[in-house]
Order: C-alpha cells, then structure tokens, then sequence
C-alpha cells in the first residue's frame, strides 16, 4: 500500500476545499490557534510511517485523553468500573445536561464530558499522585517523554468550564462522585490540556491497532480483550452524536477532541493522527473527519 501517495492526495485534496468549521472558543485560550494548520501521521503495524503537514506541531489533545484515562481505569478497577458508568452512545452532544438527570447520574459512556469527570474520579481515587502519574503513562505508551500538561490552557477551561461544573454538582448531589469537586475539574482540566503532535498521538495509541502491544517495542501494555472492548466504545461513543456519521464516512474506531485532533485505528493494520483546528457543529475537526474519509476510500482499509 503506497500511504505516502494516498496522504499526498488526501493533502491536496483538503487544500481544495473551502472549511466551514470554526474554531473552538468555549476555552479562550484555544481560540489562539492558527486555524489553517493541517497535519497527518500514520504508523502501520510494521512499524513504516507516514507524514504530511504539520505533524510534528503541538496542538492540545482535549477529549482524546479520555480515551487514555479510561484504559487505566478499566486496568486497575475492572468491571466494577461499569457500575458508575454505561457504554451506550448518547446521541446527544459531547457537554449535554439533558440525559443525566433521567439516568439518575450515571453517564451514558466515558466519553461525553460527564463520564470522563466519571473517570478522573475514579482514578483520583486508585492513583497515589493522579496529575504526574497521568503524564508518566502517556509518556511510556508515546516512548517519548517531551509530553506536557499546558497549564494556560487548564487553567483557562477552569475559568469559564460552566457546563462541566454544573455536570460534576449534579452527580456529586446523585451520589456519584467520590473525591472533591474541585479537585476532579482540576485532574479532568489538566488530562484534557495535554499537548502531542500527531506522531506522539499515533504512537500512543499504536496499543489499539496492534491488540495490546506497542507497535515500536512490541511490548504488551494492555490486553487484546482490553483493546477489543476501548476500540468499541470509540466506534460507537467517540464522535458523541456524530458518531454514526463518522463509522458511515470513516468506518474506524476514533477520538476527536475540541483542539481538532483525531486518531483512528484500524484494529489490524495502522494507527493514524490528524490535526485541522476547525470544529462542524459537533465539536470535531471538519477536515479531519473529511481526510479520515479520504484515507480509507483510497486504501480501502476499514473496518466494513
Ligand atoms: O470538557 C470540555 O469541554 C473539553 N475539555 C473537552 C471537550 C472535547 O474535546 C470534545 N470533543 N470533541
């Protein structure tokens, strides 16, 4: 498979058309970002990579490090984790409130905004030093430790994270949450302000596309059933109320974050990242989602 002509394609292709998306601005300080940036990495599982763009720039990862939270809850909790919160998609937007209320607290999925506060208190609860243990692990799954938290930007969702407030008070009233509101905003603040470039992105979660084993060391981090079941909950959960466009147009198993990232894996065969700033009215990067669907028309590598 010649990827390095496909990303070129995909490259000029997405240089064509005209991006309706618009910028996140709900966090101020991710309204500072160059809005044209555009960049893509992918890494098959024979360990050959390919680039375009600027994939080796910084961008803030938001809503993919649940992705990241969630497997080292599932690891030290297992099943008891599922009491506190289902694996339903929600149809409903990434921050809504709506649904809570009826679910007598219990998210739909760790990947709307109220499941993920779900999960950085249950790890608040298992880790000794949540904040650095967080990073250390991102760090030894990307094999590369120039991975920060951005303190600006936390500190920045703090300030005007309204709605996340308001979902953490609702559950804490319903009894589900265990720790200090503030601090759960803070640890969930700091995973979502982590920065990669798409290269450490489609590093660390090269585990999802090789059943559990690193790509680069071939070292088994998680289990192939662990990975069975996180690459499911993408599928069905990862793109909120967009995510039966994205398996209709993509057809991988993906996560998408409000800084414009996304990574995909096809489960057998390659891990890719990419990186375009502006958001469709769901909250994911529109030339993301259109590259991602250029990547598996021409290689015809998906999951359907
Ligand atoms: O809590 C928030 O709203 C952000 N820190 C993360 C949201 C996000 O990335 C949604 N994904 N597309």
């Amino acid at each position: 498979m010649d990827f390095q002509n496909i990303l070129n394609i995909i490259h000029k292709d997405c240089n064509r058309i005209e991006n309706h998306g618009k910028i996140a601005n709900y966090i101020p300080e991710l309204a500072k970002v160059d809005p044209d940036k555009f960049g893509m990495f992918l890494l098959t599982n024979e360990n050959e990579s390919y680039e375009i763009g600027d994939s080796q720039e910084k961008f803030s990862i938001q809503s993919i490090s649940k992705v990241i939270s969630l497997t080292i809850a599932a690891e030290l909790v297992g099943q008891d984790l599922w009491n506190r919160v289902e694996v339903e998609p929600s149809g409903t937007p990434f921050n809504s409130l709506t649904e809570l209320e009826r679910d007598k607290g219990i998210p739909r999925n760790p990947f709307i905004n109220a499941g993920a506060i779900i999960i950085a208190d249950v790890l608040l609860s298992v880790l000794d030093d949540p904040i650095n243990d967080f990073l250390t692990f991102i760090r030894k799954l990307a094999g590369d430790d120039d991975i920060y938290y951005n303190e600006k930007v936390a500190e920045s969702e703090k300030d005007y994270g309204y709605r996340n407030t308001a979902l953490v008070n609702y559950m804490k009233a319903l009894g589900n949450i265990e720790n200090d509101i503030d601090d759960v905003l803070n640890f969930y603040y700091h995973q979502c302000a982590i920065e990669m470039t798409c290269v450490q992105l489609a590093r660390t979660f090269s585990i999802f596309a090789n059943a559990g084993k690193k790509i680069s060391s071939k070292k088994q981090v998680i289990s192939a059933k662990s990975v069975k079941r996180i690459n499911a909950i993408m599928q069905t959960c990862g793109f909120y109320d967009e995510a039966g466009e994205f398996a209709y147009r993509v057809g991988l198993p993906g996560k998408s974050g409000v800084g414009g990232g996304i990574v995909a894996v096809h489960p057998t065969a390659y891990v890719v990242a990419v990186w375009s700033p502006k958001l469709n009215e769901k909250g994911n990067s529109n030339l993301g989602i259109h590259a991602l669907e250029d990547l598996t028309n021409l290689s015809g590598l998906s999951v359907f």
